[in-house]
């Protein structure tokens, strides 16, 4: 969706605040982070876990930016307790396709918050028998961590904000955006919790 299209729209701009990551800086950092992986896993081959859907637009610019032989597949999880949106308990609803036992996987995920979700997947994928994983986050918003992580690769840092955008959604919206917007909270603010423990997980 053209941003400039998107500005005119009211439905969007009673929900939309500032744009805090633009585009330009998104695929500057994506670059930049494609270049990393690709010196840390010199020689290696590696497969390239996305989890659905937010992560999906990250996942196919970084690719472009990895110069090593590398595969890639696909996760979706749901949560459980909607009424407990940080107990941990998730579900999957999607499994990966390829085999990790011995491969090298680095899981791409949107962005990280409590942790919880990405806890869960790596002990999952753990139990296969990978020869590493790590985290490559788009975001850390790390001031509502819970879990404990090691994250290997992230481009943006937030604070307690709600964000669409880049893949990122709102409702299911919002994910065609070149930009990182903030949600304008009184407008949504009510639905924020219910919104992380039902949607997207
Ligand atoms: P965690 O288990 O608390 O780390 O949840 C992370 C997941 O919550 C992400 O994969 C997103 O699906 C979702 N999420 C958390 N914060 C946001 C946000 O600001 N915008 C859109 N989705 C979010
Ligand atoms: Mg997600």
């Amino acid at each position: 969706m053209s941003e400039e299209n998107l500005q005119k729209n009211i439905e969007s701009s009673e929900i939309l605040g500032k744009i805090l990551f633009p585009g330009k800086d998104i695929q500057r950092k994506v670059r930049e982070l494609g270049n990393k992986i690709t010196r840390d896993y010199y020689g290696e081959e590696l497969i390239l876990v996305c989890i659905l859907r937010g992560a999906v637009v990250f996942l196919t610019d970084l690719i472009k930016h990895i110069d090593l032989p590398l595969s890639i597949d696909f996760m979706s999880i749901s949560s459980y307790g909607f009424n407990e949106p940080d107990s941990g308990l998730v579900k999957i609803t999607k499994d990966l396709d390829e085999n990790i036992a011995g491969k090298h996987v680095l899981i791409v995920e949107d962005i990280i918050d409590t942790g919880l979700t990405i806890s869960y997947m790596i002990r999952n994928l753990a139990l296969r028998e990978p020869s590493s994983i790590e985290i490559c986050t788009l975001i850390d918003r790390e001031v509502r961590r819970i879990a404990s992580l090691k994250i290997k690769y992230s481009a943006f840092k937030l604070e307690e904000k709600y964000v669409v955008g880049y893949g990122l959604d709102y409702k299911q919206k919002y994910r065609n955006l070149e930009s990182i917007y903030e949600l304008k909270t009184d407008t949504v603010k009510k639905d924020i919790e219910s919104l992380k423990s039902s949607l997207n997980k």
